[in-house]
């Protein structure tokens, strides 16, 4: 207890009265973590929750995982997304919830001679990181949520109202909603230290977007008006997993690797569409070694949700402030689906598990995430740029270097980096607006009027 008091003052208020209540080890522990929360990294911290621990008495196994994954979620035919989103998205997401890359140090290292490698690495980590955040919110999101509400919103949250023409010119004024987020003096987490949470990580299992195969394109073709490049083979995902997929995946160049996932569209987050292959999953272990027994991911997600405390879908609703369901008529029309439902939870709707839900819920035209999950997505969105030290206080070319922050501020969209990297390739194989959306498909159609600056 003396402990605590000497040390309370470094704890966050909110936090205070839970610590005070920890046993000696705990508290120790959440020193170490919480020290690396005030510096405003969260590399390594826990996961937070949007939400509280459910409070739904049923058991973990009830009813059982397996049957859950059998009857409602497993691919009886693969269902894919339309033209909307193709599997750079898809791979590009998995990557957001994983893992960050960097690639700068070269471009560094000619205008910085001086930083050594480590200095070079750690700049080049930050810039790389902030393009990254940019393509999210200003391409990727926009095509995700097709609507243009969503398209000004997005781009008010990295530039503000007045939009980057002003912004450029004039720089961070006027406040978040007319200069965005991003560039603000200091930090806002509105008084709850961000995290990435629980909920966003449950609504973020979106495994239905893998197809069952991968189709490699020929990019040694001459493109022909439609700009699609004809079908090589195609290769079932099982084999592109575990250690012989990477060796597999090693093989194929990074511009066959591109124009192929730009043309295939990846699937739809529906009921039935969980691929199959994925239940009898090679998964790696810590060591990035083949772990000895496969896994049945179908199942291990519901069981994953249940065992971290997520709440239900109608207690997850409820938290929300969304209407819960009173039976299973409220959430579908589709017979095959009641009938699913019933068998599998009988009459009790609290019992639906949140993975279900959020593939059967039906979608809001444009949107290809379900409507429970976009609250999460918006809860989250915003937080994560305007709650980061290193898009507010520290966006500047101190930090940055000034090369840094133009590479920054004159990337916009995917297709800017891969035009960098592969100057032909977007215009031999790409139709459409956005690097994410199925190459072979329409450009977004103008609009004249100025949805944004
Ligand atoms: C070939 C492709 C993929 C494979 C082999 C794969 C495999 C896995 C495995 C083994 C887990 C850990 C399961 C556990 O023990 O709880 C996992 C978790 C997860 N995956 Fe995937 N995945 C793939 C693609 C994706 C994609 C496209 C997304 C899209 C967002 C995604 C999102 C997630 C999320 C959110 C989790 C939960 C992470 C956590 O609990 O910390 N994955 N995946």
């Amino acid at each position: 207890m003396a402990f605590f008091l000497f040390l309370s003052p470094f704890i966050h208020p909110q936090l205070q009265h839970i610590v005070a209540k920890m046993t000696l080890l705990d508290t120790l522990l959440f020193y170490v973590v919480h020290f690396v929360d005030r510096l405003e990294a969260c590399q390594g911290t826990f996961l937070g929750r949007n939400m509280p621990p459910s409070t739904s008495p049923y058991g973990l196994l009830e009813p059982h995982p397996t049957v859950v994954a059998s009857k409602l979620l497993v691919r009886k035919k693969f269902i894919d997304n339309g033209k909307q989103f193709n599997m750079i998205a898809c791979s590009w997401i998995q990557f957001i919830v994983h893992d960050w890359v960097d690639h700068l140090e070269d471009t560094e290292q000619v205008h910085y001679p001086d930083l050594d490698d480590e200095q070079l690495y750690r700049h080049a980590r930050l810039v790389t990181a902030a393009v990254i955040a940019k393509i999210h919110t200003i391409d990727w999101t926009v095509e995700l949520l097709k609507t243009d509400t969503l398209l000004v919103g997005m781009r008010v949250n990295w530039y503000g109202l007045l939009g980057k023409k002003f912004k450029d010119l004039f720089g961070h004024l006027l406040g978040p909603i007319l200069s965005g987020l991003v560039g603000l003096k200091k930090p806002r987490d509105h008084g709850v230290p961000y995290s990435l949470t629980e909920e966003f990580l449950s609504v973020y299992r979106m495994h239905s977007l893998l197809p069952d195969t991968f189709v490699l394109r020929d990019v040694t073709s001459s493109t022909t008006e439609e700009k699609c490049p004809p079908i090589l083979h195609e290769v079932p995902m099982w084999e592109l997993v575990g250690i012989e997929g990477e060796r597999k995946l090693s093989t194929i160049g990074m511009d066959q690797m591109l124009v192929s996932l730009g043309h295939q569209a990846c699937g739809a987050l529906t009921l039935w569409n969980y691929p199959s292959w994925m239940r009898n999953l090679v998964a790696h272990d810590i060591n990035g070694e083949d772990r000895p027994d496969p896994v049945d991911m179908a199942t291990l997600e519901i069981y994953r949700d249940r065992e971290r405390g997520v709440a239900r879908y109608n207690e997850f609703r409820r938290n929300l402030m969304m209407i819960p369901i009173s039976k299973w008529e409220d959430l579908t029309d589709d017979e095959e689906v009641i009938e699913a439902l019933h068998e599998v939870y009988g009459e009790d709707v609290e019992k639906l598990d949140l993975q279900v839900r959020l593939q059967a819920e039906k979608k809001i035209k444009g949107f290809a995430i379900s409507e429970t999950a976009f609250f999460i997505f918006l809860l989250i969105a915003s937080r994560r740029l305007e709650a980061d030290l290193f898009f507010t206080t520290n966006f500047n070319s101190k930090t940055y270097t000034k090369k840094g922050l133009e590479w920054v501020n004159k990337t916009e969209t995917l297709k800017d980096v891969i035009d960098r990297h592969f100057p032909e390739m977007t215009r031999k194989w790409m139709t459409c607006s956005s690097a994410f959306s199925v190459w072979d498909s329409m450009p977004t159609p103008a609009n004249y009027i100025p949805l944004y600056l």
